[in-house]
């Protein structure tokens, strides 16, 4: 049986949803599960039941700290060895993405997956388009951002998630194998282009004071987004690649519309 994990979450609901399109079979696994889903939840003491599992498509579960990050997928792969998981597709962080504030537990994560004894298959993902549009600030002229002109290789999450469903139902055809998720690449005054109106760069010292006087953000999160707009601005995340089209088989879809399409539902009204 093949499990995703973190089921109630934005990427590993599509890859559910990819695989019943598919018609494979899989269960979701849930902090709070839905009808037909397993409780699943790496902080649980004992870790996470993986009984009946073959394949498990471990979703990253990132926004907390490194160590906590660690130790929820070290549980994770804990359990899947305890309870006989053949296989398990892990979705990573891109390699061009070493330079961001949440690399680290992507990258401990794979170690511990190489170590680990199991089969396994890595999805290297791309920041997704999403994301990009959601990092552009409205002013009453137009968007505003620290990324200035450089590019992100961004990805629908979609395609992200139709690329896991490939792979986790065929995983054998996958097995020791990275795969570096990348799109086309776009910029902050692409995406302010397609909305018609104009893009203003600000630098990272602004960009970081703002973060820090943001009080809905948590401690790691303001790093986190300076060091996106540090690696775009700086031309680290603007290259691709031809795995992700390579395994969907089809082309991918539009990440400016994506980005574009993100950016303008978080447009004020009074703009
Ligand atoms: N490539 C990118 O641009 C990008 C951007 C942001 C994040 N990410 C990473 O990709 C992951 C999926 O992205 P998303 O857009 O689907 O994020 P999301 O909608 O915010 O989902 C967060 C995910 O983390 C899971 N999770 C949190 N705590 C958990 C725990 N204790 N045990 C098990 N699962 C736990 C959630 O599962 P349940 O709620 O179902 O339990 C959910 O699947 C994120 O968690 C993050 O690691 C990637």
């Amino acid at each position: 049986m093949i499990m995703v994990t973190g089921a109630n979450g934005q990427l590993s609901s599509l890859v559910l949803q990819e695989l019943a399109g598919r018609g494979v079979p899989a269960l979701g696994g849930s902090r709070t599960p839905a009808a037909g889903q397993r409780r699943l939840d790496f902080d649980e003491p004992g870790g996470p039941d993986l009984t009946g599992v073959s394949t498990l498509v471990l979703v990253s579960a990132g926004y907390a700290e490194d160590d906590r990050v660690v130790a929820r997928h070290r549980a994770a792969l804990d359990a899947a060895v305890r309870d006989g998981v053949t296989h398990v597709v892990y979705t990573s962080l891109i390699g061009s993405g070493d330079h961001l504030g949440f690399a680290l537990p992507h990258r401990a994560t794979e170690r511990a997956i190489r170590a680990g004894g199991l089969e396994w298959t890595i999805l290297r993902n791309g920041l997704y388009a999403e994301l990009f549009g959601s990092l552009l600030s409205w002013t009453p002229e137009g968007l505003e951002s620290a990324f200035g002109s450089g590019a992100l290789a961004a990805v629908a999450r979609t395609d992200l998630a139709a690329a896991a469903a490939v792979v986790a139902g065929a995983p054998a055809e996958h097995a020791g194998r990275v795969y570096e998720l990348l799109g086309d690449p776009i910029t902050a005054t692409d995406v302010a282009a397609r909305l018609r109106v104009p893009h203003h760069t600000i630098g990272l010292g602004e960009y970081r004071s703002r973060l820090l006087q943001d009080d809905s953000l948590r401690g790691f999160e303001g790093p986190m987004l300076a060091s996106i707009a540090s690696a775009v601005r700086h031309g680290f995340l603007g290259d691709t690649g031809p795995d992700l089209r390579g395994l969907l088989g089809r082309p991918l879809t539009d990440p400016l519309t994506v980005a574009a399409e993100s950016a303008a539902a978080l447009r004020p009204v009074a703009f």
